[in-house]
């Protein structure tokens, strides 16, 4: 009796005539990054010849919020998942999932329904979200240090022009340097301030571009800076261009982190703001340096600005004529 019984519930089971199988997924995540979020949910064992004889229903928190009828080859769905969608020419594969764009997505439990004539089956999937840090911490702080650092140490230049060079200089320069330097000192703050370490965000994303940008005008400070104390020499040359260099490796990361979501470019970015930073500890350094041996290294600064001067004076002097 009883081995017959079994063999009965056994074949029943067998010929599997009520249930869908499937390869189960307890939960997915998505983060920031994903434009569209896909909930799987694949039957293994498909009978169907045609996607007429099949039924798709997802629904969410008791809701049903994609309806898929293959008889009427019709998909309805709720407006709160207007972008929800199957890929109808997978059915047979025997591929539910549900694509649906990111603004969409809600955290929590889908359950996947699949009718195929007699048979069905469901599974539910949880969808999660994940907090993704746009930079890592360490790059977070790097992004930070270096401008701040780049731009005490031209503060220490400027104070070297104004210690040292007082009798070289004029104070409408040294005026014009102070007003662009607190200017600059003030954006980067400000950029710090809105680049908060998180997720990517326009508030994050234009802090960093605040700061980057900026520092494009520790450049002209640092030649500037040159200029007024000791003019152009082989040395300060290769400084700015060394700068010039780590500014276009800044923005041209900065573009690439912009545009990726996460920012695999960071490191580049990073580098281009160090070789700023570099670039302006070299300038103060030979600063000090050339300050300390002032009296024996007469200034080139009037072998450059001076015929510059009595080529203006003379024009002035013609003019006035
Ligand atoms: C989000 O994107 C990642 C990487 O592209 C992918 O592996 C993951 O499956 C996506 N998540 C969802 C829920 O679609
Ligand atoms: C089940 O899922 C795994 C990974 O999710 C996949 O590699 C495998 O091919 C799937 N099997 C079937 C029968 O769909
Ligand atoms: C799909 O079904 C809905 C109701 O379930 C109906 O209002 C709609 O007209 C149908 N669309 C098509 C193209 O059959
Ligand atoms: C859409 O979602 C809102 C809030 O989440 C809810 O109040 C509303 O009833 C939903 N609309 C539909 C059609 O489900
Ligand atoms: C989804 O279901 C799982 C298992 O039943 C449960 O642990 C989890 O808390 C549910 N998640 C949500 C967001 O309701």
């Amino acid at each position: 009796m009883w081995p017959l019984v079994a063999a009965l519930l056994l074949s029943s089971f067998c010929s599997g005539s009520a249930q869908l199988l499937f390869n189960k997924t307890k939960s997915v995540e998505f983060t920031f990054c994903n434009e569209t979020v896909v909930i799987p949910c694949f039957v293994i064992n498909v009978g169907a010849q045609n996607t007429n004889e099949m039924y798709v229903k997802w629904k969410f928190k008791g809701k049903y919020i994609f309806i898929y009828d293959g008889g009427q080859d019709n998909a309805t769905m709720d407006s709160n998942f207007s972008s929800a969608k199957i890929a109808v020419s997978e059915l047979l594969k025997g591929d539910a999932s549900l694509k649906m764009d990111k603004r969409d997505a809600k955290v929590g439990n889908y359950t996947c329904e699949v009718t195929e004539l007699t048979r069905e089956g469901e599974t539910v999937i949880e969808l999660k979200y994940r907090v993704v840090s746009w930079f890592s911490p360490n790059e977070n702080i790097l992004v930070v240090i270096f401008p701040i650092l780049a731009i005490l140490l031209f503060w220490g230049q400027f104070g070297i022009l104004t210690l040292k060079y007082k009798s070289n200089c004029t104070n409408k320069k040294i005026i014009l340097l102070l007003i662009a330097g607190l200017l600059l000192t003030t954006i980067v703050i400000v950029g710090a301030i809105l680049f908060v370490p998180g997720e990517y965000s326009v508030k994050n994303a234009s802090g960093l571009g605040f700061i980057v940008i900026s520092t494009g005008v520790l450049i002209l400070l640092q030649y500037n800076v040159f200029m007024t104390a000791f003019g152009m020499t082989s040395f300060t040359i290769a400084i700015l261009i060394t700068q010039v260099l780590g500014y276009v490796l800044a923005v041209v990361g900065l573009c690439l982190c912009i545009m990726a979501c996460i920012p695999v470019h960071g490191p580049l970015l990073i580098s281009g703001l160090g070789i700023i930073a570099l670039a302006e500890l070299l300038g103060l350094v030979y600063m000090k340096f050339v300050a300390s041996n002032q009296r024996t290294i007469q200034a080139p600064r009037k072998a450059v600005e001076e015929p510059l001067n009595a080529f203006k004076e003379s024009k002035g002097m013609m003019n006035d004529e």
